[in-house]
């Protein structure tokens, strides 16, 4: 996507942003109220932006409704997971394989989720909203890989987990790009943001401030200041 500007009302949140997230896992980081979610809900189509082009496989994103985006493969799992709380996880789960394509490869899709996430074949029957915090954020995962993504978009996996989840997360995140999803990780975790990507994008209020490999960001004296206390 290049030069997009939008956001809310009259004063746009967002403004001429370029990021790509083409193959393994690039990252969009940055403080609180930087304008990442915004940006992802310009990409996945819930907002229309004011300026700017967003394509995805050769075809344009712009102006197309959010399940046609989905249809493109491009999947959002949203900050908080976005779970219907009183299906049960494997409710939940065929929910995410609603349109027909994904609908035939629902089986080998969930095969798929089970190897990924063991723990979600031993609690498949429990309500969505009583699982604990790691395995919701795995559910929502699940949901989206069930979809078929040729883009995975993840907004904010890591909020809220205690450390030994978020490793498992994040084990599970390079695990679906090794696999060959590309993945645009959202993340004000900074430090795992870098452990995770390869191409990162840091965002401050509204706009892209620094991008490079993981490599060269890590070692910027304003980055090692600000987000990673070092
Ligand atoms: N629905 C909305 N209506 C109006 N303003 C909004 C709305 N959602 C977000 N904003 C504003 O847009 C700006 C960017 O917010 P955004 O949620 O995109 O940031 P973020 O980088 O995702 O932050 P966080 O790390 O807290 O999730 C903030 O100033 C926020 O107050
Ligand atoms: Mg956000």
């Amino acid at each position: 996507m290049g030069h997009l500007t939008g956001g809310y009302g009259a004063h746009p949140v967002i403004v001429d942003v370029a990021l790509s997230a083409a193959s393994g896992i690039t990252a969009l980081v940055g403080p609180n109220g930087a304008g990442k979610t915004t940006t992802l809900r310009l990409i996945t189509g819930t907002l229309r932006p004011e300026q700017g082009d967003i394509s995805y496989g050769g075809k344009s994103l712009i102006g197309l409704p959010p399940d046609a985006i989905v249809r493109l493969g491009v999947v959002l799992v949203p900050e908080g997971g976005g779970l219907f709380g009183t299906m049960a996880v494997e409710e939940n789960l065929l929910m995410g394989a609603y349109l027909p394509a994904a609908r035939s490869r629902r089986h080998e899709n969930l095969a798929m989720v089970r190897t990924l996430f063991p723990r979600l074949q031993e609690r498949r029957d429990v309500m969505a909203r009583r699982l604990s915090g790691g395995e919701q954020q795995m559910l929502a995962i699940g949901r989206a890989l069930m979809a078929c993504p040729r883009l995975l978009i993840l907004d904010e996996p890591s909020l809220g987990l205690a450390p030994a989840v978020v490793q498992q997360v994040a084990e599970a995140i390079r695990a679906i790009a090794a696999a060959g999803v590309p993945i645009l990780l959202c993340e004000q975790n900074t430090a795992l943001a870098l452990h995770l990507a390869e191409c990162v994008f840091v965002m401050e209020r509204g706009r892209i401030v620094l991008e490079g490999t993981a490599e060269e960001i890590r070692r910027r004296p304003e980055v090692r200041d600000a987000y990673l206390g070092s």
